[in-house]
């Protein structure tokens, strides 16, 4: 066992798909590193929870060296306590004949709660990442019920959108996915997502020097980045799990370690109007974590005509669910 004291890691809708994706990687050390023990809380609501005693089973059989210990649990305040990371994944998914609004009311009151406890339980520097969607309005639910919680330490998922963006990318140049950098994802985690090729590298190069095919990067990559969320649910009968899950493995992973030089990584943080956005929105950005472990937005890229009008209609739909759940839960957010 290593020497370093563990990162506990909450994780709610541990048993489900995306989390069961998850949790193995996390207690086999391929987030904080090999040295870094790692801890487990794992959350579930009731339906879940004897799914969950099997995953505490599956992950006793690994006997990963790095994992200390494992809470299985259907209550957030024992699940919450002293998290240094919590990994909001568990939601309730749009269901047929629901509207936007039912689904931001019902899953905005899970959001309350867990925000809550998250501040009564967790350590006071605990970080929290939202996966379950729609997951930038309710990572700031989250936020606005976490009491005196930093607000730099809640993040929303875009590096799904991200990983689909280089992968097209490297596909159209005919390049390896780890030469594609700089993908920004602006805004929110839907079909209004601006996936900018325009600041973009593919081997050092400027995107749009290497792929000379402008309208597929404005016609056919944009649209199918912001709509691959749909296909795969639409080949497969349900979300994305496993890239879902990798996704947020990477965010923790670009989080806790500095960011290479001269790349950036993608995450929503709240609003404080860089780039002209509202403030208080949580808004997808470029973001560089630094040595000490805080971040900053990436400043200064350059944006073009283009790519403003991408990134006013993702504003405006953000604000909109704002508004639409304020109304919903009767808070104003
Ligand atoms: C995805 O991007 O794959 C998911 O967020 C889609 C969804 O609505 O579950």
């Amino acid at each position: 066992m290593a020497s370093k004291s563990p990162i506990r890691v909450a994780v709610t809708g541990a048993a489900g798909n995306i989390g069961y994706a998850a949790i193995f990687r996390l207690a086999s050390g391929a987030v904080f590193g090999p040295d870094q023990p790692v801890a487990l809380n794992l959350i579930e609501v009731g339906p879940g929870l004897n799914a969950l005693a099997g995953v505490v089973m599956e992950l006793q059989d690994c006997a990963f060296p790095l994992l200390t210990d494992v809470v299985a649990t259907g209550d957030l305040n024992e699940g919450f306590k002293d998290a240094d990371w919590c990994l909001l994944i568990g939601a309730v998914p749009r269901k047929d004949g629901m509207e936007r609004k039912d689904l931001l009311g019902i899953n905005g009151k899970i959001f309350i709660g867990q925000g809550e406890a998250i501040a009564r339980n967790a350590k006071k520097s605990v970080k929290v990442l939202v996966v379950g969607n729609p997951c930038n309005t309710n990572a700031l639910i989250a936020l606005r019920s976490a009491g005196n919680l930093p607000a730099e330490n809640f993040f929303a998922m875009t590096r799904l959108d991200e990983n689909r963006a280089k992968s097209q990318l490297a596909a159209k140049a005919g390049a390896h996915n780890s030469v594609v950098k700089n993908v920004a994802i602006w805004g929110n985690h839907s079909s209004t997502q601006y996936p900018d090729f325009t600041n973009a590298l593919i081997g050092g190069k400027p995107a749009t020097q290497v792929i000379t095919d402008h309208a597929w990067l404005k016609e056919t990559f944009v649209p199918d980045v912001q709509k691959r969320g749909a296909a795969v649910i639409k080949a497969r009968g349900a979300s994305s799990a496993a890239s879902a899950a990798n996704a947020a493995l990477d965010t923790l992973r670009s989080l806790h370690f500095p960011t290479p030089a001269g790349d950036w990584h993608s995450v929503a943080v709240l609003s404080k109007g860089d780039y002209g956005i509202s403030p208080g929105i949580m808004f997808g950005y470029p973001l560089r974590t630094k040595a000490d472990g805080s971040w900053e937005i990436v400043q200064g890229l350059p944006i073009d005509a283009f790519s403003k009008e991408k990134i006013a209609i993702t504003e405006k739909e953000l604000l909109e669910e704002r508004a639409t759940a304020s109304e919903a839960l009767g808070l104003k957010l």
